[in-house]
C-alpha cells in the first residue's frame, strides 16, 4: 500500500485521531504491514525492533509458532461457540490458568479486553462486599471503556471523558522519584498512603468495596511502589473490609521477571485481572479470585460475559500462551533482560545528565528524562523527540507519564528477545541520547553567546 492510498483512506474513512491523545499523528507515521518475533515491518519494507511489544501485548514476540499452530487448529475445528454450553478449550484454559495462580486465587472468568476485565473485577468486588466505593492510584491507567475504567484511569485527565462514574476516587501514587508529599522513602513511613486513606475515609459515600492498583504503574511512567507499600495497602483494605484488586494486564505472565507482579511483594490480591499477552496476539482477558469471594459474589447475582468471551479460538491461544511462558522460562528471561538493560542504561546515565531515573521490573522498564538531575524538571519535549529519533533509527518505544508528562521512555522488549536484539535496541537508544546531548550542548552554547 503506497503513501497516497494510505493518506486517502485515512482522510476519507477514518475518524481522526485526537491531537491531544498519545496516538496523535498516527496518520503520517509508518504503516505496519507484518511482524515476526521481535520485529515489525512497515509498508516500505523497513524493519523495526518492537520494544513496545505491540501495545504491550506481544511479550511472546509476534506470531509465536506455537500460538499460530493453536489458532490454525481451531480455525479448522471450532473458533466461535455459544456460551450456553461449555467448550473444551475454555475448560482447558480455566485449568491451566488455575494451576499457575497464587493460592488462594483459583477461579477465573473470561472476557475480551483488559477494560472488560477491570469492569468485571469492580462488579465482582461490589457484589462480594456489598460496598460501592472504589479507590485507584492517581497516576493509574485501568482502561478506556466509557464509564468505570476511564473513571478509574486517573493518570489521564478525567475531565476529558465527561461524566465520571460515582463512587470512584483517587489516592496519591507512591511515586518516590517525585514524592507527592515531598518526603523521601523510607523515612517518610509511607505518608502518602496514610494521608490518602484518611482523606478517602472522609470521602466515602457508602460502604467501600475495593482498591485497585497495577503492581507497576505502566502508562503512568513505570512507577514501582516502594518495598512494603502493597503490604500496607492490603492491611488498610482489610481494616475497611475492602478487597484488593490487582490489575496485572501489563505485569502478568512473566513480564516482571516472576509469573505475577504481586509475587515481588508477596501480597496476594483478592481479585486479579489478566489481559495483553494472555491471548498471545488474540484478545482475551480474565478475572481471577478465590473460591470464597466468587461464591459470595455469585450468591448476590454476579455474572459477567461478552459474545466472544469464551470462544474456543481465544481460549486455545490462552493455553498456548501459558505453555510458552512456562516451557520457555520466559519469566527468567525477562529477569535477565532487566539486568542487561539496567546495566547498559546505568552506564549511559554517567554520560547523559538528562537521565534522571531508571526503573521497572523484568521487561517493563522506564527511563525518566529530566532537564537536569538537580531540579528533576520533566523533559517532556525531549521524551517525545527521543521516541521520534528512535523510530527513525528502527526502534519502537513510547514516551509515557501521567498528567501531561511525556518524559519517561517506556521499554517493553518482548521476553523472547535475544541478547543481540536487546543490545541492538540499546545501541540505538544510546545513539539517540548522544544526538540529544549534542543538541543540548549546542543550545546551551548559543545561549551563552
Ligand atoms: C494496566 C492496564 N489495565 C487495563 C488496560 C485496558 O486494556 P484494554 O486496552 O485491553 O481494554 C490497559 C491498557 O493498556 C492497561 O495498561
Amino acid at each position: 500500500m503506497d503513501r497516497v492510498r494510505i493518506s486517502s483512506i485515512a482522510d476519507q474513512w477514518m475518524i481522526p485521531t485526537s491531537k491531544t491523545s498519545y496516538m496523535a499523528g498516527i496518520e503520517s507515521k509508518p504503516v505496519i504491514a507484518a511482524a515476526r518475533g521481535v520485529w515489525v515491518i512497515d509498508t516500505e519494507g523497513r524493519e523495526y525492533l518492537d520494544f513496545g511489544s505491540g501495545q504491550m501485548a506481544a511479550a511472546l514476540g509476534h506470531n509465536h509458532p506455537r500460538y499460530v499452530a493453536a489458532v490454525r487448529r481451531n480455525l479448522e475445528t471450532i473458533s466461535h461457540s455459544t456460551k450456553t454450553f461449555l467448550n473444551v478449550d475454555r475448560l482447558e484454559l480455566h485449568e491451566r490458568l488455575g494451576q499457575i495462580l497464587t493460592p488462594p486465587l483459583q477461579k477465573s472468568l473470561f472476557l475480551v479486553s483488559g477494560s472488560d476485565a477491570i469492569e468485571a473485577a469492580i462488579d465482582l468486588a461490589r457484589k462480594a462486599t456489598g460496598g460501592v466505593d472504589v479507590l485507584g492510584l492517581h497516576m493509574a491507567l485501568h482502561g478506556s471503556t466509557s464509564f468505570i475504567t476511564r473513571s478509574l484511569t486517573f493518570g489521564w485527565n478525567r475531565s476529558r471523558h465527561g461524566l465520571a462514574a460515582p463512587s470512584t476516587a483517587a489516592i496519591l501514587s507512591p511515586y518516590c522519584y517525585r514524592c507527592p508529599v515531598g518526603k523521601s522513602f523510607p523515612s517518610c513511613e509511607v505518608q502518602c498512603l496514610a494521608s490518602s486513606m484518611e482523606l478517602a475515609d472522609a470521602n466515602f459515600t457508602g460502604k467501600p468495596a475495593a482498591m485497585i492498583l497495577e503492581p507497576v504503574m505502566s502508562a503512568g511512567g513505570i512507577v514501582v511502589p516502594p518495598p512494603g507499600y502493597v503490604k500496607l495497602l492490603k492491611q488498610y483494605c482489610r481494616e475497611r473490609d475492602m478487597l484488593l484488586i490487582m490489575d496485572e494486564s501489563q505485569t502478568g505472565l512473566g513480564k516482571t521477571g516472576k509469573m505475577w507482579g504481586h509475587l515481588h511483594e508477596d501480597v496476594v490480591p483478592d481479585i486479579m485481572t489478566v489481559s495483553k499477552h494472555f491471548g498471545a496476539g488474540l484478545p482475551i482477558s480474565a478475572v481471577c479470585t478465590t473460591a470464597e469471594i466468587a461464591d459470595r459474589a455469585v450468591e448476590n447475582g454476579y455474572f459477567a460475559t461478552r459474545s466472544h468471551a469464551c470462544d474456543p479460538i481465544t481460549c486455545a491461544a490462552g493455553v498456548a500462551s501459558i505453555d510458552i511462558v512456562l516451557e520457555e522460562k520466559l519469566a527468567e528471561r525477562a529477569a535477565a533482560i532487566e539486568v542487561r538493560v539496567k546495566a547498559a542504561i546505568g552506564a549511559m546515565a554517567q554520560r547523559y545528565d538528562f537521565i534522571g531515573d531508571i526503573r521497572g521490573r523484568g521487561v517493563l522498564l522506564g527511563v525518566e528524562l529530566v532537564e537536569d538531575q538537580a531540579t528533576r524538571n520533566p523533559a517532556n519535549e525531549m521524551g517525545r523527540e527521543a521516541v521520534r529519533r528512535c523510530e527513525e533509527r528502527g526502534l519502537l518505544v513510547q514516551a509515557r507519564g501521567s498528567h501531561s508528562r511525556t518524559n519517561v521512555i517506556r521499554l517493553v522488549p518482548p521476553m523472547v528477545s535475544s541478547e543481540r536484539e536487546i543490545d541492538q535496541g540499546l545501541a540505538i537508544l544510546d545513539d539517540v541520547f548522544a544526538s540529544l546531548s549534542r543538541d543540548r550542548a549546542g543550545t546551551k552554547g548559543l545561549a551563552a553567546e
